[in-house]
């Protein structure tokens, strides 16, 4: 078997834990393969919602394992606040899940640092999420980092220690002077219950399953314009957020890929700084906060708004291979007389359909305009349900990219969900 792979195509938040859910049944194996507490993947059924932030999306259903791999940077005391929250019981939630030896864990001195560098910045700032993801990927690209293996070292309070000592001397020239044991206190205790947990060879792990046959699922986190090569640099997050971070963030083979579903959701939208080229500051893209309720899973900031942007979710199927579209939120657009899409930029006097190396050379904006539809689609559950106008957006888009959106979600929950 190969390992089909799921991610974001745009800034994040396109609904990817949504769909990971509804898939999980055709999986035996979930997989989060970077990323950290800086997602919030939303998932709703039964009238109930849940937000993950480090566990893979896959855990609500019984049967299946989920895995945490080694992409990952992992913050002990979100980890053990996440798992209580469940409402699944820690017991069963250890049947469930895999933490890879070899995913990174957060310090506390690594949030304490996130947020001096940010603050230093000023209105530079990254807007990030201040949940220590820049600096865990830091000292793991600079090989001072701490992995979930090195948990079980007898020397351990030492190790630690010894990766601090430079975090404290960075910490002394930002000026702070805050005391760590609290912190210090709930994060060894967090480490402690983590280790009840079971630790795999990830890599080994996948690799058998593949074998024996068993589908396995890779779920990514942000979205590839914010993965740290190919996203609006430097305003991204710190790892691959693409296809190729699959492979490294599981100990995948390239070979060893099947299908990659991109996820985008029918407009755009960005939480944090940097550049967002449809970005709507009028009435229009306030109707999308409002209709789409755009607030962050994890900040609860509210998420800036836009039309959709075709030479970015172009760009972003080409980085990923994408071979599956799946169409997210199309229910927020009911209502609006007019829809856009930008068909492409003007750069340098000229129309352009790829992106610049910097979204900050963009000089216009050329629109595709769409009649509105006005009925609630949220209850609709069939393709043939769904208003002609709706249907002529999801053609064009199709045409546009060449490749067929096989899944239209209209609403939060579970049971909102065209599959074609
Ligand atoms: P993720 O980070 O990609 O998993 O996405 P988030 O959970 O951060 O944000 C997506 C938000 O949209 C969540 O609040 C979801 O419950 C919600 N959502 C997902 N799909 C749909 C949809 O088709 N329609 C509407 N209205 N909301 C959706
Ligand atoms: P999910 O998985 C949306 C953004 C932050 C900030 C930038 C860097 O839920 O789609 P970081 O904390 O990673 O150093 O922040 O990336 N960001 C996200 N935006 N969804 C996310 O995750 C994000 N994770 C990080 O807002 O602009
Ligand atoms: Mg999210």
């Amino acid at each position: 078997m190969n390992i089909d792979i799921l991610l974001g195509l745009q800034w994040g938040d396109e609904g990817k834990g949504k769909i990971v859910d509804v898939l999980t049944p055709d999986y035996d194996i979930v997989a989060r393969f970077q990323g950290g507490p800086n997602a919030g993947h939303t998932i709703e059924f039964h009238g109930e919602k849940h937000v993950l932030h480090l566990i893979p999306s896959g855990i609500f259903h019984g049967d299946k394992i989920n895995v945490i791999g080694n992409g990952l940077v992992v913050d002990p005391v979100v980890f053990r606040n996440e798992v209580e929250s469940l409402g699944i019981g820690t017991a069963t939630v250890r049947k469930r899940l895999l933490l890879s030896l070899k995913a990174h864990l957060i310090m506390p001195t690594h949030k304490l640092l996130d947020a001096a560098h940010e603050a230093s910045l000023g209105d530079a700032r990254i807007g990030s999420t201040l949940r220590g993801i820049g600096p865990a990927y830091t000292d793991k690209a600079s090989r001072n980092g701490i992995r979930i293996g090195d948990l079980f070292r007898k020397d351990f309070r030492d190790f630690y220690h010894s990766r601090v000592s430079e975090h404290m001397r960075l910490l002394q020239g930002y000026g702070y002077s805050g005391e760590m044991k609290d912190l210090e206190d709930e994060w060894f205790e967090a480490v402690e219950y983590m280790k009840q947990f079971t630790t795999v060879n990830a890599d080994y792990y996948i690799e058998t399953a593949l074998r024996n046959g068993r589908r396995v699922l890779a779920e990514g986190a942000q979205g590839t314009m914010l993965d740290i090569d190919f996203g609006t640099y430097p305003f991204v997050t710190s790892s691959s957020t693409v296809a190729a971070g699959a492979c490294t963030g599981l100990g995948v083979a390239p070979g060893r890929t099947g299908e990659v579903f991109g996820i985008f959701k029918a407009y755009c939208t960005r939480v944090g700084s940097g550049p967002f080229p449809t970005e709507l500051e009028d009435a229009n893209g306030q109707m999308m906060r409002d209709r789409g309720n755009e607030y962050g899973a994890t900040t609860g900031r509210p998420r800036r708004c836009g039309w959709l942007d075709l030479p970015a979710l172009k760009y972003a199927i080409m980085i990923n291979g994408v071979t599956r579209l799946f169409m997210m939120k199309a229910d927020v657009l009911s209502g609006f007389s007019e829809i856009k899409i930008c068909k492409s930029y003007t750069t340098g006097g000229r129309e352009q359909t790829e992106l610049p190396y910097c979204l900050y050379e963009i000089e216009g904006l050329n629109y595709v305009t769409f009649k509105g539809w006005h009925s609630d689609i949220t209850g609709c559950r069939s393709w043939d349900e769904l208003p002609p106008e709706l249907k002529d957006y999801i053609a064009y888009i199709e045409r546009e990219t060449g490749i067929p959106i096989t899944i239209v979600s209209v609403g939060p929950d579970r049971s909102a969900t065209i599959n074609r």
